[in-house]
């Protein structure tokens, strides 16, 4: 019987882990083009060659060089990569755009690079080329798949591109960056005036990236069901809740998945040692690790809560810093990593320098000790105002952490609340917060603690939470068969 060739996607993004990475997307775009790999489909992830995909693949050849393509953008070529499991990475060479000290959007000052708009205009236009007839290469993918608004412009390019064109997904990973720029970019980046329309890429007098993605793409997928819901909606819409309800059809959540081979709590090496449901012994100790870690009595007596989180407002995280000092008093200790709003660095280093053996706090990026609170912490607090999915509250149920959350977006879908029903029937998970304030969360915490001095009632729903599968191989069956519906 002939077997039928694979489905050829070209995946673009603007940061993948371990490499690049300022949240969940950068987890999203390994995991899932790795997923896809396996699952036999024909995948090139196309990312910038930033100063650290260069170090990461030294011995990436060229595969093509590209004229420059429009308006301001520069010429530049593809690299030729090879992820260790044989996924194709193509990264995309342009020295005077991508090589730069900081992150991948912000100076190392903080402010984001005054010409974003020019360095990922870049990166959608030639995920366009690459894409469509005037490809310089042999290989054409049937889907092309952007996320966030670093790729919007892809569907936009090649709506107004001549000949035979792919069909376009984008995902959401957050409404809430758009990438709205001002109108003079418009010709800058070589897009036509056609596009400069409310049926368009125009939002409110800007150019809007992610708008333009949303409109002229195929398929727009988010992160979560419930998020596909709650973005139609004005409270999360963030604007564009109208242009979302009109797509609906098109529009639909797959939920995350988690990377389960670097997220094993019974194989991890950032631990200080390893358990897994049946063995739960280990956990005690990777407490006890934690707390000397970050510099607080160490002892199993005291609730440990932990945090490991960008610092913005999306997250809530301003609420426990309000009802820190009644956590302490209540006995409890606090293991909070993260970084960003400097009001709330404040906040958790001045509740940390008051209450030592209580509040540990380490403001930075590190991905060990983002594990050691995974497993060291009793309680993992993720009480976000949204989260189209969150990827922390799956890690800290793989790792026996139930996790506290508010009921939106992919906390909703993947936390169910303890209570006596739930605990009975085997569903309980974690703690759903009753309302989105200082006083909710507080209540919620106690709640919580309660619970946990119960030793028995505590493993059972430790138990319920490592036990549930989220691993990509779910999520990239969604996608796949979303492609193979499109193609
Ligand atoms: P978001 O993408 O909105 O930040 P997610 O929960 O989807 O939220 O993903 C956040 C990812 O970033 C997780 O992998 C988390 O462990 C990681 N992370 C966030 N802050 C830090 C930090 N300070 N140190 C290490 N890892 C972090
Ligand atoms: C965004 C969201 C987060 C999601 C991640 C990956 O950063 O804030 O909820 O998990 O993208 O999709």
């Amino acid at each position: 019987m002939p077997t039928s060739a694979p489905l050829r996607l070209l995946f673009a993004t603007s940061e993948i882990a371990p490499w690049v990475k300022t949240g969940g997307l950068g987890d999203v775009a390994a995991a899932l083009p790795e997923a896809l790999h396996r699952s036999g489909m024909d995948v090139r992830v196309l990312v910038p060659a930033y100063p650290a995909m260069k170090a990461a693949f030294p011995l990436a050849h060229t595969l093509v060089g590209i004229a420059a393509p429009g308006g301001l953008l520069p010429p530049c070529r593809i690299l030729e990569a090879s992820a260790p499991s044989g996924l194709t990475i193509w990264l995309l060479d342009c020295p005077e755009l991508f090589i730069r000290p900081g992150g991948p959007y912000q100076t190392p000052d903080g402010p984001d690079w005054p010409d974003n708009p020019l360095r990922f205009a870049l990166l959608s236009r030639v995920a366009a080329i690459l894409s469509s007839d005037a490809s310089p290469l042999e290989w054409r993918p049937q889907i092309v798949h952007g996320n966030d608004w670093q790729t919007g412009l892809i569907p936009a390019y090649l709506h107004f591109m001549p000949g035979r064109r792919p069909r376009t997904v984008m995902t959401i990973h957050n409404l809430a960056f758009q990438g709205n720029f001002p109108q003079q970019w418009l010709s800058d980046l070589g897009l036509p005036w056609d596009a400069w329309h409310l049926e368009g890429a125009e939002f409110h007098g800007y150019l809007s990236f992610l708008k333009a993605g949303l409109y002229y793409c195929d398929r727009i997928t988010t992160v979560s069901p419930t998020y596909a819901r709650e973005i139609c909606s004005d409270e999360l819409g963030f604007g564009m809740a109208g242009l979302l309800q009109h797509r609906a059809p098109v529009l639909s959540g797959i939920l995350n998945g988690i990377d389960d081979a670097v997220w094993n709590p019974a194989d991890d090496s950032s631990l200080a040692a390893a358990y897994d449901g049946e063995h739960l012994e280990g956990k005690a100790a990777n407490k006890a690790e934690l707390q000397r870690l970050m510099g607080l009595a160490v002892t199993p007596e005291k609730p440990l809560l932990g945090v490991v989180s960008r610092l913005t407002h999306q997250k809530g995280l301003d609420w426990v810093a309000a009802v820190g000092e009644q956590l302490v008093q209540a006995g409890m200790q606090l293991a909070v990593l993260g970084s960003g709003d400097k009001g709330l660095q404040g906040a958790f280093s001045d509740l940390a320098q008051r209450y030592p053996d209580s509040v540990g706090v380490r403001i930075g990026y590190d991905e060990g000790l983002s594990h050691q609170i995974e497993a060291g912490a009793d309680i993992f607090l993720m009480p976000s105002r949204f989260e189209p999915c969150g990827l922390n509250q799956m890690y800290s149920l793989r790792y026996g952490t139930p996790p506290l959350v508010r009921p939106t977006g992919g906390l909703a879908d993947t936390v169910t609340d303890c209570n006596d029903a739930t605990l009975a029937n085997g569903s309980a998970t974690g703690f759903v917060m009753p309302g989105a304030d200082a006083e909710a969360l507080l209540s919620t915490v106690y709640r919580a603690v309660a619970r946990w001095r119960d030793k028995d009632g505590w493993r059972a729903l430790q138990r319920n939470g490592m036990a549930r599968d989220f691993s990509w191989t779910r999520a990239a069956q969604s996608y796949l068969a979303l492609y193979r519906q499109l193609a």
